[in-house]
């Protein structure tokens, strides 16, 4: 069943919001490919599907108001509109008598999607939209929400649209043994628990970008102690998971590698793949910590980027 919302002040939300797993629909096949990923999302957690299109009214972006004119309203809205059906029927085949409910927004896509993100349980996204540079990877909306959402967002790459959904491959999480890491173990070892799948939890250890160029390494170096250190290190930091997640088949993985890389590796035979925000690194103003920014761009599986209490 479909319910339509239309509001044209960006600030305001329905009651509908609150909790639901949440959609950007923007007319492509990327945010289609997110709706029907959602919708089974949805099915498992037993929340509403939400799907937002944001129109945004003004031909011209222009710091004066000027009106647009107003056909060019209408016929944006009417977009909108056929925009969400197409995606409510999309959810519809994916997911049999889900609950979706649509709204036509208007304003500025980030900063409207954000302002859903605080009532939402999930957020998910296409990795490309209609508009933007083709060379791109992952367009501006994707990116800004991946780092100013304010619940986990997904978002979902085209290298997987056409496929079947990998429905028995693991979830990976990338730990650092931050606050923020933890954040992305919460949210991994419930997904793997909602789909019976086992979690690999993946660590490394050389946060160094070339050590194999390195010709002054010191020989003395005991690698293997470093290693089962790091491994005990892991284990500890697994325990709360494994007592209150005991169903979940876990595969601690401590890797000699650069975190960026380890992970990507990984995420090549996951069905998805959770980090935090940020890492340990302490440039805050960046948003999106570099091993997260590496995953949301270049892997090819959903990427779930976790975070932790509202801001
Ligand atoms: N106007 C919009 N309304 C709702 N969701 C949007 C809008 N624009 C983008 N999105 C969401 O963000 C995803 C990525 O799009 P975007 O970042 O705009 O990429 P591009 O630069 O390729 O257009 C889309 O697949 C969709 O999920
Ligand atoms: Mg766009």
């Amino acid at each position: 069943m479909t319910y339509t919302n239309e509001s044209e002040r960006p600030a305001e939300r329905s009651s509908q919001s609150e909790n639901s797993v949440v959609v950007g629909v923007d007319g492509s096949a990327s945010a289609l490919h997110a709706v029907r990923w959602a919708a089974r999302e949805a099915e498992r957690r037993g929340a509403p599907l939400r799907l937002v299109n944001v129109c945004h009214l003004m031909p011209v972006r222009h710091p004066r108001q000027i009106s647009p004119p107003a056909d060019y309203q209408t016929a944006v809205m009417e977009q909108g509109r056929h925009w969400l059906a197409e995606a409510s029927a999309a959810a519809q085949r994916a997911v049999p008598g889900l609950a979706v409910v649509t709204d036509l927004r208007s304003g500025i896509a980030a900063d409207v999607l954000v302002a859903e993100s605080r009532t939402a349980q999930l957020m998910v996204l296409g990795s490309r939209g209609l508009g933007g540079f083709t060379s791109l990877l992952v367009g501006s909306v994707a990116v800004a929400l991946s780092a100013h959402g304010q619940c986990p967002v997904v978002v979902m790459h085209a290298a997987t649209q056409d496929g079947v959904p990998p429905e028995d491959d693991p979830v990976v999480v990338g730990v650092d043994g931050s606050e923020l890491s933890d954040a992305a173990l919460t949210f991994a070892f419930e997904a793997a628990a909602a789909r019976g799948v086992p979690l690999v939890a993946v660590h490394t250890w050389l946060d160094v970008n070339a050590a194999g160029a390195w010709a002054v390494l010191p020989g003395t170096i005991d690698w293997t102690w470093l290693q089962q250190e790091e491994e005990k290190l892991l284990d500890e930091r697994l325990v709360a998971w494994r007592d209150k997640f005991p169903g979940v088949e876990v595969r601690p993985l401590v890797v000699r590698d650069r975190p960026d890389r380890a992970l990507l590796e990984h995420a090549a035979g996951a069905q998805l793949i959770v980090v935090g925000t940020r890492g340990r690194g302490t440039l805050t103003g960046m948003g999106l910590g570099s091993v997260s920014q590496t995953l949301l761009h270049h892997a090819e599986c959903p990427v779930a980027v976790a975070r932790t209490d509202r801001t």
